[in-house]
């Protein structure tokens, strides 16, 4: 049975757009209280905490940069105060940054790409790892990219590369999380359909397509889906694993 928690405390970085605001709503659908997480977009943050509560759920915006990997505690901590602890973190905020021929990519964009999504998500789950021990359990969720299963392209190996070292602490958290019931787990959308693609305007997007079995683009909410399986009590006994929503890729 596919049952999620009322009342669950959930934070999700990244939810000012793309995939996360998706998965922030999807929760709100389920009475959550939810932790919208931005940087630079606050207006789209509030307008998704705005939807989560006439949904029926709680919702507070979150505003943090996470390239500044020295400071990220207070995101959790602020969040802990407001809900009194929480149940799910969802990594989900990511990005190329530098979408360059990797024979001129500047040290700058590798250095942020990995801070971004790999080191901001390694902090960030410390920390919720730490309230979740103290509480009986939850549940770690990290967004990692198809890209870390064929290396990505000219563009974008230094990206895929920190998904990959991202996949790899899924499993590492997962160990350590066993004896605590902290669940973790990775998910790996293909080419989904949201902003994230126009930052690349050098893509080909329709031959991209093409070499997927599916033969479309996945959506924010096939995403969602996924994530919410993931937190449902149908995932009780599944941890430490990547899995592919990515049209067959
Ligand atoms: N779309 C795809 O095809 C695809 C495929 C594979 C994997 N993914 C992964 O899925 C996740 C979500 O992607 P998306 O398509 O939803 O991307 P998106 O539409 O570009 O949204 C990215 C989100 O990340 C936040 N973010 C970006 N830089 C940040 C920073 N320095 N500090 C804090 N937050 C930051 C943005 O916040 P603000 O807008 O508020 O600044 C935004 O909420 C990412 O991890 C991405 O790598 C996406």
């Amino acid at each position: 049975m596919f049952e999620i928690s009322k009342g669950l405390r959930v934070l999700i970085t990244g939810a000012s757009g793309g995939i996360g605001q998706e998965i922030a709503k999807a929760f709100g659908n389920f009475g959550a209280s939810v932790g919208v997480h931005y940087n630079h977009n606050k207006k789209d943050a509030l307008e998704v905490v705005k939807d989560i509560i006439s949904s029926g759920g709680l919702a507070s915006a979150f505003a943090k940069d996470l390239l500044d990997v020295s400071d990220l505690s207070n995101l959790i901590q602020d969040f802990v105060n407001e809900y009194k602890g929480i149940d799910v973190l969802i990594n989900n905020a990511g990005a190329n940054i530098g979408n360059y021929h990797f024979l001129e990519i500047d040290p700058q964009s590798l250095t942020d790409t990995i801070n971004l999504n790999y080191i901001a998500p390694f902090l960030l789950s410390r920390e919720a790892f730490k309230f979740m021990k103290d509480s009986g359990g939850g549940r770690i969720i990290n967004i990692s990219s198809i890209s870390a299963k064929f290396g990505g392209s000219l563009q974008s190996m230094h990206y895929a590369a920190a998904k990959s070292a991202l996949e790899s602490l899924t499993i590492s958290l997962s160990k350590a999380g066993a004896e605590h019931n902290i669940l973790v787990n990775t998910i790996r959308p293909g080419i989904i359909d949201t902003s994230f693609h126009n930052k690349a305007p050098k893509n080909n997007m329709e031959e991209r397509i093409d070499l997927i079995p599916l033969k479309k683009m996945g959506t924010p909410e096939d995403i969602a889906q996924m994530v919410l399986f993931l937190t449902s009590s149908a995932s009780n006994y599944i941890t430490g694993q990547v899995f592919s929503v990515s049209g067959g890729e």
